[in-house]
């Protein structure tokens, strides 16, 4: 009998899985990896589908108009390949600097990221607020150092700023010989030999390998940038903490690559970093009706998982949603009966979706770490989980404190009950987020701006109703909790003007400013301010 609780076909299944999102500030390169990784995974054939996607996105098969007026990606979508026996899940996150709380959402779902970070521009905004929510979850990074064959900045340099910034260790795991025109290859710390990089050509797959930093080789062929290798090394291996798996796993430090993706160098060392190191699907806290938490294992033979995205309007002719739903554990398989926690019914799981580059395709097996797409007629919200049977909900997946808000109004007073069904529905189903006011007003608040340009343009066309988004005093929002009824009512009492409810009722605080909101802070050292909550 083997040792193992669990059946082991599904643990060997789950062991292959690689779940990871890429996050970057826009313009990084995180198109132009997302292409070669699946390039070099042979789920596209050429090169430029995926950029063609981001580029022309009203020449493919899109979805909202938003989408096609703006010709960029508005939501996420799932990218499966298979590479050296395993399945990777790619999860892509918007690019655009108009991203909204999908973004976020997505990295609730992903086992691993990678950070593509441009190595003129360093750390830049989004990076942090992604890495942010990474951190949430202490989710491992990989980081690329991209554009190598530009004029960037010292490496070194990059380092200090990663891990200052950001907050994570760094441990470089190639080393850049050269940089900009004279960018020559890199060397590999771990494998002690340099990857040479010629300009121009496409794959590296039969580039050279030059065995030890000592090599005369290097002399002959890197005169002018070989010294500066050599001393940097050198710098490396006394003052530079070693790569550490444990670390990286529990997201304390991240090793570093450097390459240039446009030019497919760094890119086969990302895939290999994911296969040998990057976790297989994690272990998930799930809330339980008898022990209060459990832990859910991958390999567990009972199907479980959960919604972190829903997408409207993927097929403009259906009009149908799809809840992105992640296995946590079981196997899929295509007419099954599953529980629907929240709701307290069954339901059957058919013809759900899986995603392979840029088309969707039914789904005949899943495992922990695979995405599905289940299609959604309204009875699915993020954060909801669905079970073989057992009464469990996964915890984790956070509403994120909006940072920019509007007041709805309608054009038409006529339309106010329509305007609170869309806004209802829209704010369940993630798009937004809605807040009513002391009197009934209703205020939006979003992650990123054209959140309310979809808002508006969904209410149109899906509920008939004109709404006018006013820009609104507010600068955060935080979810509060008190130790003690008699404390809110004292809040209550005196913050009535700053109060808010979410769509599930819950209390929030709707700061003016930032100095607002730490003097409120101060004055209430008992009352919790939240900038994140959880679904459901
Ligand atoms: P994003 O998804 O993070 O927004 O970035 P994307 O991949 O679209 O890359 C942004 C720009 O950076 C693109 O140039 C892309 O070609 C360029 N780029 C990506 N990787 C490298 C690299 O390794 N080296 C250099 N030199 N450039 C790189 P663009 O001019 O905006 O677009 P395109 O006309 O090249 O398509």
């Amino acid at each position: 009998m083997s040792s193992t609780p669990f059946p082991p076909e599904l643990l060997r299944d789950v062991e292959k899985r690689r779940t990871f999102a890429i996050i970057s500030h826009p313009d990084a390169g995180k198109t132009t990896l997302t292409e070669k990784l699946l390039l070099f995974g042979g789920a596209i054939q050429l090169a430029g589908t995926v950029k063609a996607r981001k580029s022309a996105r009203h020449a493919t098969s899109d979805w909202m108009e938003v989408e096609k007026q703006r010709g960029i990606s508005v939501t996420s979508s799932v990218m499966q390949f298979e590479y050296q026996g395993h399945t990777i899940n790619l999860l892509d996150t918007p690019g655009h600097e108009d991203f909204s709380e999908d973004t976020y959402r997505v990295l609730t779902a992903v086992d691993a990221a990678v950070m593509v970070i441009d190595a003129a521009k360093g750390v830049e905004a989004q990076t942090i607020k992604l890495l942010e929510v990474c951190r949430l979850r202490n989710t491992p990074i990989i980081t690329f150092v991209n554009k190598l064959d530009r004029e960037v900045r010292e490496p070194f340099e990059l380092l200090a700023e990663i891990e200052d910034v950001l907050k994570i260790g760094c441990a470089p795991v190639t080393w850049p010989l050269g940089m900009g025109k004279a960018f020559r290859g890199v060397y590999h710390l771990l494998q002690h030999q340099v990857l040479t990089f010629t300009p121009g050509e496409e794959r590296r797959s039969d580039a050279e390998v030059i065995k030890g930093i000592g090599n005369a080789v290097l002399d002959e062929r890197f005169p002018l940038e070989v010294g500066q290798l050599r001393d940097d090394v050198e710098l490396l291996n006394d003052a530079s903490p070693p790569f550490d798996l444990d670390d990286f796993l529990a997201g304390r430090q991240s090793p570093v690559f450097f390459g240039s993706g446009i030019n497919n160098f760094g890119v086969q060392e990302i895939l290999q970093a994911l296969i040998d190191w990057a976790p297989p699907p994690q272990a998930r806290i799930a809330g339980t009706n008898s022990t209060g938490t459990r832990m859910v294992q991958p390999a567990e033979a009972a199907f479980t998982g959960f919604v972190f995205k829903i997408q409207a309007n993927m097929d403009p002719k259906h009009r149908d949603r799809i809840a992105f739903f992640r296995i946590c554990s079981g196997r899929y398989s295509s007419g099954m009966k599953v529980r629907h926690v929240r709701a307290g019914r069954e339901m059957k799981l058919a013809n759900a979706l899986t995603f392979m580059a840029n088309e969707r395709v039914i789904m005949e097996d899943g495992v922990a770490g695979d995405i599905i797409g289940i299609h959604n007629h309204g009875q699915l919200q993020i954060g909801d989980t669905l079970t073989e049977g057992e009464n469990l909900g996964f915890k984790g997946i956070p509403y994120f404190s909006p940072e920019l808000f509007r007041a709805a109004r309608l054009r038409d007073p006529l339309k106010s009950k329509q305007l609170q069904k869309g806004l209802q529905e829209l704010g369940e189903e993630g798009a937004i987020q809605v807040f009513e006011l002391e009197g009934g007003q209703l205020l939006l608040g979003a992650v990123g701006v054209l959140q309310f340009e979809i808002v508006a343009q969904r209410l149109k066309d899906e509920y008939k109703v004109d709404a006018i988004f006013e820009s609104a005093d507010i600068h955060t929002a935080r979810w509060l909790t008190f130790p003690d009824d008699v404390t809110r009512r004292n809040f209550e009492y005196e913050q009535a003007l700053r109060l808010g409810k979410d769509i599930d009722g819950n209390p929030v605080y709707l700061a003016t400013s930032r100095y607002n909101l730490e003097v409120t802070a101060e004055k209430w050292p008992k009352v919790r301010f939240h900038a994140t909550r959880e679904h459901g």
